[in-house]
């Protein structure tokens, strides 16, 4: 009798012990990053895969990224705000060139307190629902109270790929001319 206890013993602990590794698998399954997280921190996306005028949100370090590729009608608008912007810097400027493409890439958070932002495709414009702000399709700062238009994120070029988290030429100008801030 007291063996077949034993064995009964035996067989609940590891059932029980079975249980309990599953259920670390799942929680460590639900702490790991995302697979693009992983190499730590960078993201690789290929800019040839994206649709003029459709905004992709994609993952970086947890923050979301609104990455789009400009149409022309989109580019004659903002080129023709050049004139009357008095930000010291063209709307243009936010953009990533890429052969003779231009590309949106920037984090989608409102930099008034870090709602998301929605596209409007009929404006072609951001509109942050929490208090108003609005943006330009370069997701700059249309109407307050954002104080600047949405960051841009690290990124270096690589041919027709962008890798997020690292610092390249072109992100550095940004920097530089006060288009963006670290994020
Ligand atoms: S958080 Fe976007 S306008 Fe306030």
């Amino acid at each position: 009798m007291s063996d077949r206890r034993d064995f009964m013993g035996k067989a609940l602990g590891a059932f029980a012990g079975l249980g309990a590794l599953g259920a670390l698998y799942a929680a460590k399954k639900t702490w790991d990053p995302l697979p693009s997280v992983k190499a730590a921190g960078f993201t690789t996306l290929d800019l040839k895969d994206y649709k003029e005028g459709e905004l992709v949100t994609e993952m970086w370090r947890g923050k979301p990224i609104f990455v789009m590729k400009m149409t022309k009608k989109m580019l004659e608008k903002a080129k023709a705000r050049e004139d009357s912007t008095a930000k010291g810097h063209k709307d243009i400027e936010r953009l990533i060139k890429v052969g003779n493409d231009y590309y949106l890439v920037c984090v989608g958070l409102c930099t008034h307190l870090g709602c998301i932002p929605g596209y409007r495709p009929e404006t072609q414009d951001f509109l942050c629902a929490c208090h108003g702000g609005q943006y330009t399709e370069t997701a700059d700062v249309k109407k307050a109270p954002p104080p600047r238009g949405l960051d841009i994120p690290p990124f270096k070029l690589n041919g027709t790929k962008i890798i997020l988290g690292e610092e390249g030429p072109e992100y550095k100008k940004m920097l530089a001319n006060g288009i963006t801030q670290r994020v």
